[in-house]
């Protein structure tokens, strides 16, 4: 076989927010296929970067007093930290915001420009004349014009779900700083993708070069329209100073490159920086044969359905009229869901991939958990908590584990840790590890295909076998039954760890932290697939014991997982729609206008620094609640602390730890009314989880004075 050579992505996370379990879905897909095609020994470079540019950065850094380069910097740590955490094992993570991205954009945009490729013409906008800067869509609230609900984003009502322009909004403001925006024109950039050039490329490229699932190609077709029918409108490449990007050449530092131009080229500039590093590591590699057309090297792409449009359309459009190379595949998948539905954070079920980590859960649970849905189509994938934790105690622990720690016992007990050639095993045991290793060609064929639910069925099938063969030889009653049975209770065990091995090796790009652990356990390498039909007799001498056995792999506890969904618990008012979650999907196509996908809008929308004045958006995301403190006690251990449950009325009853001890008799409380802020984070404190706060008045002197509503106010009543 000629060893395939391989630049694969996974899509670039913006940098303003937390990596969380919808992200996951695609680096876990994207990992365990990188990581079989390493297994197959094919050449892959896998890298990735954070997608750092673009106006709800900048506004970010700006509301957290950071300059957007001290932000990214942070949140570059904080995702590299969970990708390493879920064993994402990228070849280099970088950055966006590289001078060698801003040198391969200023290139593409250079050769569009020599190709006759852009074209400027002036644009209308909103403008927020106190910041000064135009306004993106989200950025613009008011009146719905359909059903008059106030604070409305400019592109759809959440509580009609009419979509409209900003223009149609009524009372319309900036939710940057309340200002009622202004109409202003300036210059902007275009890709021609207009171009009949482009267009023949495109109808090529997406209906002809096999780079699409069949779905993906069906909806570019529908995008595309028949052939003549230019449906396709210039891309808008450029955004109005301020903004945090590379500036367009010869614009004088006024215009930039809007960040979906250079999110993409990032890949590539992430690529250049990896073939920098292992230069002076003394690897070569060729960039060019990975960047530019003529080579039989293949790009890969993995990504969201939702950003489909940028990946198949102005992507390649983009690369092939600059003198690179075009993606060879790009593999869409569906978004994730929780029980069914969207992640949500007053659910809880909004789980971010560091507090799955720090509540002390697995991450190879995960990792499994998903390979067992994940499929080759754009189909969402449900996340459901309780059939999470089921299959990964049943099918993980339960049959796969449980072969090595019960064939293990006996191992150690009776044979010193010494396993037996299998080979002179007799037939049932030979015919159980044939088997098991003629599946290995179907089972590589599953992962190749990116059709992992398949590969893992499979596996547990046969594992379900090893087991069934276990039990019908009664090791235990061999073990009774003296001298005369160690024989064949030898011969079970060393086949039944046989066979683990090879399970392990099928498991190994799935979980390649317990391949390791297991490598060391049976002293044999579990992580390379050529070494699946070569028995342990034939890797190392078998007067060498097997370790003894350790927990592998423990089960989960269903109160772990009800853990983790509380500390996720905000009790917020509906968010505008995630990046990983966005509401408009591959299905509602809007070529014309615009992506289907929003700009990118991970961070909330914010105002000025906390030390100047705040917007009235901005207070309004505060949820204060009259709550009724239904018990109150002291808490063993703590001097200060008052534990308090508040009656919410509708919104049901909050545990809270309140510094007013010193103040108050707990007895004096029960029954009053006060006012709490219902809607921040869960805080988990040593004497458990608070989730509400209570507000109390102070000055320099002592006395604490909680505050109460005026008679009449009820529980659960909203305070503006
Ligand atoms: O949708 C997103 O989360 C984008 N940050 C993905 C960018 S992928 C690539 F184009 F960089
Ligand atoms: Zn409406």
């Amino acid at each position: 076989m000629t060893p395939r050579r391989l630049l694969v992505t996974s899509a670039l996370p913006y940098a303003n927010g937390a990596i969380h379990l919808g992200h996951l879905v695609e680096y876990i897909q994207t990992d365990i296929w990188v990581r079989f095609m390493r297994m197959q020994g094919h050449e892959v470079h896998y890298v990735g970067a954070d997608d750092t540019h673009g106006t709800p950065v900048m506004l970010r850094a700006h509301a957290e007093g950071l300059t957007p380069k001290a932000l990214i910097d942070r949140v570059w740590h904080e995702h590299k930290r969970d990708f390493d955490a879920f064993a994402v094992s990228f070849d280099h993570y970088y950055t966006t915001d590289s001078p060698e991205n801003e040198s391969l954009c200023a290139e593409v945009y250079q050769q569009l420009q020599k190709n006759n490729l852009i074209a400027t013409r002036s644009v209308e906008q909103f403008f927020d004349p106190v910041k000064q800067m135009f306004l993106p869509d989200r950025y613009i609230k008011g009146t719905c014009p359909k059903c008059n609900a106030s604070d409305q984003y400019g592109d759809c009502c959440e509580v009609c779900g009419a979509t409209y322009g900003p223009t149609e909004l009524k009372n319309a403001y900036s939710s940057i700083s309340g200002a009622a925006p202004v109409r202003k024109a300036s210059e902007h950039y275009f890709f021609k993708l207009s171009d009949p050039r482009c267009e023949v490329f495109l109808r090529e490229f997406t209906q002809n070069a096999d780079c699409l699932q069949t779905e993906a190609a069906n909806k570019m077709k529908e995008w595309l329209g028949e052939s003549g029918e230019a449906k396709l409108s210039d891309w808008d490449i450029s955004r109005d100073a301020p903004y945090f990007g590379f500036a367009i050449p010869g614009t004088d530092g006024q215009k930039f490159f809007y960040v979906w131009l250079d999110a993409p080229v990032g890949y590539f500039g992430s690529f250049l920086n990896y073939v920098k590093k292992q230069a002076t590591q003394g690897q070569s590699i060729d960039a060019d044969s990975f960047l530019r057309p003529g080579h039989t090297t293949e790009l890969i792409h993995f990504i969201g359905k939702d950003i489909l449009y940028f990946h198949a359309l102005f992507w390649p459009a983009m690369l092939k009229n600059a003198g690179f190379r075009t993606p060879t595949k790009i593999y869409a998948h569906g978004f994730l869901m929780v029980n069914g539905e969207k992640m949500s954070k007053s659910r809880g079920t909004f789980i971010t991939a560091e507090s799955y980590h720090q509540q002390g859960l697995n991450a190879e649970w995960l990792r499994y958990y998903y390979a067992a849905k994940l499929n080759a189509t754009l189909e969402d994938i449900d996340l459901n908590l309780d059939d999470f934790v089921a299959r990964v105690n049943s099918d993980l622990v339960g049959k796969y584990i449980n072969i090595a720690s019960r064939a293990s016992g006996f191992i150690h007990k009776y044979f010193a840790g010494k396993i037996q050639d299998p080979q002179q095993s007799t037939a049932s045991a030979q015919t159980l590890l044939r088997h098991l290793k003629a599946a290995q060609s179907e089972i590589a064929q599953h992962y190749e295909e990116r059709e992992f639910g398949k590969a893992i069925r499979q596996i547990m099938e046969l594992a379900d076998g090893v087991n069934k063969y276990f039990d019908e030889a009664k090791p235990w009653a061999l073990a009774k039954a003296g001298q005369d049975s160690l024989g064949p209770l030898h011969e079970v065990c060393s086949t039944a760890l046989e066979a683990f091995r090879v399970l392990t090796l099928y498991l190994a790009p799935v979980l390649p932290r317990l391949a390791q652990s297991v490598s060391q356990f049976l002293k044999v390498s579990c992580t390379q697939w050529h070494l699946i039909d070569l028995p342990i007799a034939q890797q190392r001498n078998l007067d060498e014991p097997i370790l003894p056995y350790q927990h592998l792999m423990t089960r989960i506890e269903a109160q772990q997982v009800s853990a983790l969904v509380n500390v996720n618990k905000e009790n917020l008012k509906p968010t505008p729609p995630s990046t990983a979650q966005t509401s408009v999907t591959a299905t509602t196509p809007n070529p014309k206008n615009k992506p289907p996908l929003s700009p990118p809008t991970e961070a909330p929308l914010i105002g000025p620094s906390p030390t100047a004045s705040i917007s009235i958006e901005d207070f309004s995301k505060i949820e204060l609640r009259v709550a009724r403190i239904a018990a109150a006690e002291s808490v063993t251990g703590a001097d200060k602390l008052l534990k308090l449950s508040l009656d919410l009325g509708p919104l049901g009853t909050r545990q809270v730890f309140a510094g007013i001890k010193s103040a108050y008799d707990p007895s004096q409380l029960v029954g009053k009314l006060t006012v709490c802020v219902a809607n921040l984070a869960p805080r988990k404190m040593k004497f458990g989880l608070s989730e509400a706060m209570v507000l109390a008045a102070s000055g320099e002197g002592p006395g604490l004075f909680l505050l109460s509503p005026d008679a009449g106010a009820e529980p659960g009543m909203k305070i503006k």
